[in-house]
């Protein structure tokens, strides 16, 4: 872990939020005409998140479906505006970035997703795919732009021979490894991985993760890693954020959160995680429905499905504090003395 306390943030969200718009459909539309009480909603995504990632850091971000760890990381990688709150991008914000700068930041910061077919263009060879950037941001000149991206290629594991071959010529992992030399080729500092290696087998994500962990100390590169998946996250990231219906509600060093996790949401996860030895590879959701973003639970979002939860948590928001160097938490549980959290720290029946 490279994180300085004296250096600033690549990248820092401050109480940042992001709503969106749910517009009434057709047939809504219809029933308001008819006199129906529907007005159009709104999800909050993204509620008061605080976040910094320094030069070096590989940060997960966990949660479940629907938490707003994409919508965060587009924020982040300046791709979606906050509706409040500011992104700082090395000390600056986002929205002051003019011109030169704002173009610098732009490709310095690149998301990897899910589904590389989805952003990558079916119809264009993979030297175009690759090439396409760098040759309109001026880093490679055209005459140099075949070798430019063949040792792209080879260094993310793909066979410089196939650059004029098109997207579904490859394996999901060979497409995978194609988003990721595209994106290599603006010469980033921070990559936002989203759920990167989600689809893929299991073998496949252990030879990814290696390579991104690989392409992290040869180019300095820096990681937000968004996951639903703990497991995943566990052996490659310096510092695990949790999240929760819009909040941060936990973030610490792997080893911290699953030796000590604080937040019975946290807890609740670890012990939902499937175990080596039962080969289970799918991710067991945790009981109880998440609730709608479009009407979150007042207090605590957690309350409704936590068996710690006390009147207080149904009424006011938890808030971050510190449970030890590094590692924070947003419980109730936090302010009470330890003899009242014995119970609490049992592990959820959930
Ligand atoms: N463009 C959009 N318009 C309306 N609602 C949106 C939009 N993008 C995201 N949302 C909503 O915001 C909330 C957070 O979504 P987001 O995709 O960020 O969650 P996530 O944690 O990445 O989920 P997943 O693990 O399924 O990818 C969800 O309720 C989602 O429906
Ligand atoms: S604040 Fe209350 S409801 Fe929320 S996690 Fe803590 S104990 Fe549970
Ligand atoms: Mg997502």
């Amino acid at each position: 872990m490279t994180t300085s306390l004296v250096e600033a943030p690549l990248v820092e969200a401050l109480n940042v939020s992001r709503r969106f718009s749910r517009k009434l459909d057709y047939a809504e539309k219809i029933a308001r005409f008819f006199g129906a009480d529907l007005e159009e909603k709104t999800v909050h995504a993204v509620d008061g998140v605080n976040l910094a990632v320094y030069p070096g850091d590989v940060v997960g971000l966990v949660g479940e479906s629907g938490c707003g760890k994409s919508t965060l990381g587009r924020v982040m990688a300046g791709i979606m505006s906050a509706s409040d709150g500011e992104v700082r991008w090395k000390d600056k914000p986002l929205t002051s970035l003019q011109g030169e700068e704002k173009r610098a930041m732009r490709l310095s910061a690149q998301m990897i997703f899910q589904d590389p077919m989805s952003t990558l263009n079916p119809r264009k060879r993979v030297i175009d795919l690759i090439g396409e950037a760098p040759r309109v941001h001026g880093i490679a000149k055209s005459s140099e732009m075949r070798d430019y991206v063949a040792s792209l290629a080879e260094r993310v594991g793909l066979d410089a021979s196939y650059l004029d071959r098109y997207p579904h010529q490859f394996s999901g992992g060979q497409r995978q490894r194609i988003g990721i030399a595209r994106a290599l080729a603006v010469k980033p500092k921070l990559l936002v991985c989203d759920e990167s290696v989600a689809a893929l087998d299991v073998s496949i994500q252990a030879q990814i993760l290696n390579l991104f962990m690989d392409l992290k100390r040869e180019f300095g590169l820096t990681y937000l890693f968004i996951s639903h998946d703990l497991g995943v996250v566990k052996h490659i990231c310096d510092r695990v954020v949790v999240m929760y219906l819009g909040r941060v509600v936990e973030s610490a060093t792997p080893d911290e959160l699953f030796d000590n996790p604080k937040h019975p949401y946290t807890q609740a996860l670890i012990r939902e995680l499937p175990s080596v030895s039962d080969r289970r590879r799918v991710f067991t959701p945790i009981k109880g429905e998440i609730p709608s973003p479009l009407h979150p639970p007042p207090g605590c979002h957690f309350h409704p499905r936590c068996p710690k939860a006390f009147d207080r948590c149904r009424v006011e928001r938890p808030v971050l504090k510190e449970n030890a160097t590094g590692h924070v938490s947003a419980c109730h549980l936090n302010d009470l003395p330890a003899s009242e959290t014995k119970n609490a720290t049992a592990e959820p029946a959930i």
